[in-house]
């Protein structure tokens, strides 16, 4: 679980993180991580964004109902025991490290079938225009759940916290009376983006699943997954590079509309090694600006200077996340990414900047990117990525 009392559960993308850490320690500790989300998979590929332990009654109600299929009995009831939502697709590069730290050929063997299973659900169903960006159907599935970079998408005009919740609950309200149908959600609704960051972690994870089709030998696989990543940069590159902002946006509903909020989304290409040299290099740029991304404590999930930026994520006393605060997932992203393309020094200064702050305040779920203070979660798992850095 990402943290004891505030997340009690199985999410996703928090697991290929624990799992990536585990694997320095501990390799097959890390690989039942990993199952713990396999074990889960959707009858049409899908793994789904949380795994619920438990269900009881106050379970069912307090958390993520409306992001569950039911079951036709019952409103609250879900079949099986998760959401029916993705979050990042990082599964991939999380098997690639634990397989090479130790789990080796077993357990590529075991986890390739289902691997594979879920990058093809990707491709297939959540790429409706065929452009070869998958399209995330809220913005709790694109794992920075309250990121300005939805306001446009849902409507919302205000920072004010009710306007916010409504708006952002909307969606998934009628992803959940579609019972969560991709194809009508789809056909009926506008709210989807394609989403930059969900995008480069698409493409970085089918870069790991071609390695590994092609060390299980699996010729035809590694070609496909090889060639959708090729599709992904491209796609990117031509779709939603923005000249203006001099970064990537999210493109909103079917007529993909331009995203136009700096959020951490927009450098997220940098983990993908064939960016061109020039656009990461621009990207770099960003992360040395004091105005945008540079900030005291890299690397803000919002610029500073965009008017949505909160330092703490707290609005009139509710808390908001990914709203400004920094978080050790985008930064270890970051990080491997500078790294990739030249940028040691800048990727160093953000690992020793990480490494500060969560000596000083110990793992925590987010950091103020003006003071280093520790916000939201405390002893949260995904922090320790730090050491991976
Ligand atoms: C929040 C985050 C999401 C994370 C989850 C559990 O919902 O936005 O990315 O997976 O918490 O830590």
């Amino acid at each position: 679980m990402p943290a004891v009392r505030d997340y009690p559960f199985q999410w996703f993308w928090d697991s290929c993180f624990h799992a990536i850490v585990w694997s320095r320690f501990d390799p097959e500790r890390a690989a039942d991580e990993l199952r713990g989300l396999l074990a889960a998979q959707d009858e049409d590929g899908l793994l789904p964004h949380v795994v619920f332990w438990k269900d009881d009654l106050v379970s069912r109600l307090r958390w993520h109902h409306l992001e569950s299929r039911t079951d036709g009995r019952l409103p609250f009831h879900r079949t099986p025991h998760t959401t029916a939502q993705m979050q990042p697709p990082v599964i991939a590069q999380a098997v690639e490290r634990v397989v090479h730290a130790g789990a080796g050929d077993a357990f590529l063997t075991e986890s390739l079938p289902a691997l594979e299973r879920y990058y093809r659900y990707l491709a297939a169903l959540r790429d409706p225009d065929g452009d070869a960006l998958v399209s995330v159907v809220s913005q709790f599935e694109s794992g920075l759940d309250f990121s300005p970079a939805y306001d446009g998408s849902v409507g919302a005009r205000t920072v004010h916290p009710l306007e916010l919740f409504l708006r952002t609950r909307l969606p998934q309200l009628r992803n959940k009376l579609a019972n969560y149908d991709l194809e009508t959600i789809f056909r009926r609704f506008r709210h989807h983006q394609e989403d930059v960051l969900v995008n480069a972690v698409y493409g970085q994870g089918l870069r790991a699943l071609a390695r590994l089709a092609e060390r299980a030998g699996r010729e035809a696989t590694a070609r496909w997954a090889a060639r959708t990543a090729d599709e992904v940069t491209a796609a990117l590159l031509e779709r939603s590079w923005d000249e203006r902002l001099r970064l990537f946006v999210n493109l909103a509903g079917p007529d993909e509309r331009r995203a136009r909020v700096k959020t951490v989304h927009g450098l997220m290409p940098l983990i993908l090694p064939d960016l061109p040299p020039e656009i990461a290099a621009t990207l770099a740029g960003h992360l040395d600006d004091p105005r945008t991304f540079g900030a005291p404590y890299p690397v803000p999930s919002v610029a500073l200077d965009e008017p949505t930026f909160i330092p703490d994520h707290r609005v009139r006393g509710f808390r908001f996340i990914w709203r400004g605060p920094l978080s050790m997932n985008t930064n270890w992203f970051l990080v491997h990414g500078l790294r990739g393309h030249g940028f040691d020094g800048l990727a160093e200064r953000i690992a020793e900047r990480s490494r500060a702050i969560v000596e000083r305040g110990g793992f925590n779920e987010f950091y103020d990117p003006l003071s280093g203070r520790p916000v939201g979660a405390r002893v949260f798992g995904w922090a320790t990525l730090v050491v991976d850095m």
